[in-house]
């Protein structure tokens, strides 16, 4: 029976019933939603609506309701109620009988669904955050064992300068790092208890709601009644912070997807995470790298979906915001497995160390390196470009690198180049001047390394 079957006189179309239940989905609410009501049936004591036996007992068979969920939550989706909520209310009538009648009092579904999908919120968060320091680490390793892995760094997908491996996996570490200082801050912002705010006026018992915010492991209670049941600014944050941090995986995914190609040739991933063609024999492909970036879609679409629900609902609670929970849950799940996803394609990757080389040593990517040794020698910077540039004409003409040209040869495009030119060439020159903090000399990203291990640690 619905919670709420006094004021109706017929039953509701089977097909209305069916639209408006959120059992199906909400039902990943059970922990939160007993844990909540554990909790208010303490907070009913201390305004004498229960006595300590009563609360006793309730609490007794809460908590014997959490061991079955835990044990099996899908069992819940066998019901017919309408939310999770209703669920849990009749759970409790059936193992107390009457008594559990009570632990509704001065409680809104309205408070009761804020409540529990920000304890959820609080927990999952947790888990990204956990996932997303996996992640960093898992590069960070990659990293310390591909310092000596040069390959070309690109701009506009053509061949630049040199980097290394190494390098490339510390840049993902940093977005990660920002990935998860943005949960955190929506951790502070979410981490404040709506219980006790009622339907959307206050509850109209005297609870201490600073004290039940605490016994639920919130930082402190609302402000405001009203703003608390219509508020969902942590749902739209988490769904930012996962929308931003999909968009760092499906970077992540690309370059590796790139690197991977016959053509880059740079990696090759395990066979762990590819998977086979039912026709082509030879075809090993990158499906988990293809999913992560794939899957940044939908998760993107979760965050336009809610902004648009609740772009210009009225106060305070309405039905539309039962929209939240559906493009939530698969987003923050997403999310989740792709940042373990991602570790398990890095696990297995193996660098092709001579190709990667080779592919440096290609594409005139030390072409910086000769216009800042003219101007070293004096050149203007601007001169020097222009020079080298011709230079590089020249080289693509003869199909040779710029360090094949002969002195004489060089010399025609600037009389200030001499035999010193040749080691400033040097692919390894190329690292290690960029020593300026953050450029991808082998001190720098030696130190980056040990900071990042000591962040991590
Ligand atoms: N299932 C509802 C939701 O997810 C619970 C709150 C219902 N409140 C109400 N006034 N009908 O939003």
């Amino acid at each position: 029976m619905a919670l709420w079957g006094g004021r109706f006189t017929q039953a509701a179309d089977q097909r209305f019933k069916q639209f408006n239940d959120s059992l199906r989905f909400d039902y990943r609410l059970a922990e939160q939603d007993i844990v909540g009501s554990i909790a208010w049936s303490k907070a009913l004591v201390t305004v004498n609506v229960l006595n300590s036996d009563e609360q006793q007992q309730l609490e007794a068979a809460l908590n014997a309701l959490l061991e079955e969920v835990r044990a099996s939550p899908e069992q819940i989706l066998q019901s017919d109620a309408e939310d999770i909520h209703s669920w849990v209310e009749g759970q409790l009538i059936e193992k107390v009988g009457a008594l559990g009648k009570k632990l509704h009092t001065g409680r809104s579904r309205n408070d009761q669904v804020a409540t529990d999908l920000k304890l959820w919120c609080k927990m999952q968060v947790e888990a990204l955050l956990g996932a997303t320091r996996e992640l960093q680490q898992a590069l960070v390793v990659t990293a310390e064992v591909n310092q000596d892995a040069v390959m070309p760094g690109y701009t506009h997908l053509q061949r630049a300068q040199p980097v290394t491996f190494a390098h490339w996996c510390l840049a993902y570490v940093e977005m990660l790092a920002r990935d998860e200082s943005r949960l955190q801050d929506t951790l502070k912002r979410l981490d404040v208890s709506p219980l006790g705010c009622g339907a959307l006026a206050g509850t109209a018992y005297e609870i201490d709601r600073q004290q039940l915010a605490g016994w639920l492991g919130f930082a402190s209670a609302t402000r405001n009644s009203l703003d608390t049941v219509s508020d969902r600014d942590h749902v739209l944050e988490l769904l930012s912070d996962a929308a931003i941090g999909m968009v760092h995986l499906s970077r992540f995914a690309e370059d590796m997807i790139f690197f991977n190609t016959g053509e880059a040739g740079f990696i090759e991933l395990a066979d762990k995470v590819t998977s086979g063609s039912s026709l082509m024999p030879q075809k090993k492909n990158p499906d988990a790298l293809e999913l992560i970036r794939g899957k940044c879609g939908r998760v993107q679409g979760a965050l336009t979906g809610m902004m648009m629900t609740l772009k210009g609902l009225p106060l305070a609670y309405n039905k539309d915001m039962q929209e939240d929970k559906e493009g939530l849950f698969d987003a923050l799940d997403t999310w989740l497995d792709c940042l373990h996803m991602s570790v398990l394609v890095l696990d297995g990757i193996q660098v092709k160390r001579p190709h990667c080389q080779e592919a440096a040593e290609q594409g005139y990517a030390n072409s910086t390196e000769l216009a800042d040794y003219l101007v070293a020698k004096g050149v203007p910077f601007r001169e020097a470009h222009h020079i080298v540039g011709e230079a590089v004409v020249e080289a693509i003409k003869q199909g040779v690198a710029l360090e094949a040209l002969s002195l004489a040869q060089l010399k025609q495009f600037s009389t200030a180049i001499e035999e010193d030119v040749y080691p400033t060439l040097a692919l390894q020159s190329c690292l290690d001047k960029r020593n300026a903090q953050g450029g991808v000399s082998p001190q720098q990203v030696a130190y980056a390394i040990t900071e990042a291990k000591q962040r991590l640690a």
